[in-house]
């Protein structure tokens, strides 16, 4: 027979399991979903990586071989938060590598970096990570931004 201090003991453990089952992906899918404008053109003309969007939308504006993109600030191998050391998206947790392109040079990571929509208005860049190329997409217009020659 099952006293009332047990009983309670089990409605709190399923309560909290529940609880934290329910409310664990909503913390950890955080991810933005709306565009976001972020600057102009003029800005990303140099090659080089910014991170000015990473803690509040997730990633990086690469500009490398006169093409604007903006990659995941994610690594691929296990979601971990990339670093740029200025020519290169470096995974501090396991080691993994990333070209300017997006291209995974060394794993774990087995696939390069997806990127975001990125589209040109006027003279201002708009980020939408809300949609999302995998890098096999490299092709996809709206993959990214090419500066004029
Ligand atoms: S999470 Fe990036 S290499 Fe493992």
């Amino acid at each position: 027979m099952t006293s009332r201090r047990d009983f309670m003991s089990t409605v709190a453990l399923v309560t909290a399991g529940v609880v934290g089952h329910i409310s664990l992906p909503v913390l950890a899918d955080d991810a933005p979903v709306s565009p976001v404008d972020i600057g102009s053109i003029e800005q990303y003309k140099a090659d080089g990586i910014v991170d000015t969007f990473v803690a509040k939308h997730r990633f990086f504006v690469v500009t490398h071989d006169k093409t604007i993109r903006a990659l995941s600030s994610r690594c691929t191998h296990k979601n971990k938060a990339l670093k740029s050391d200025g020519t290169q998206l470096r995974c501090p947790a396991h080691g993994s590598l990333f070209e300017l392109d997006g291209q995974m040079t060394k794993g774990p990571a087995k696939i390069g970096l997806p990127r975001s929509k990125i589209t040109l208005d006027g003279d201002t860049l708009r980020v939408d990570p809300s949609v999302e190329f995998s890098h096999q997409a490299a092709a996809e217009p709206e993959s990214f931004v090419k500066l004029a020659e």
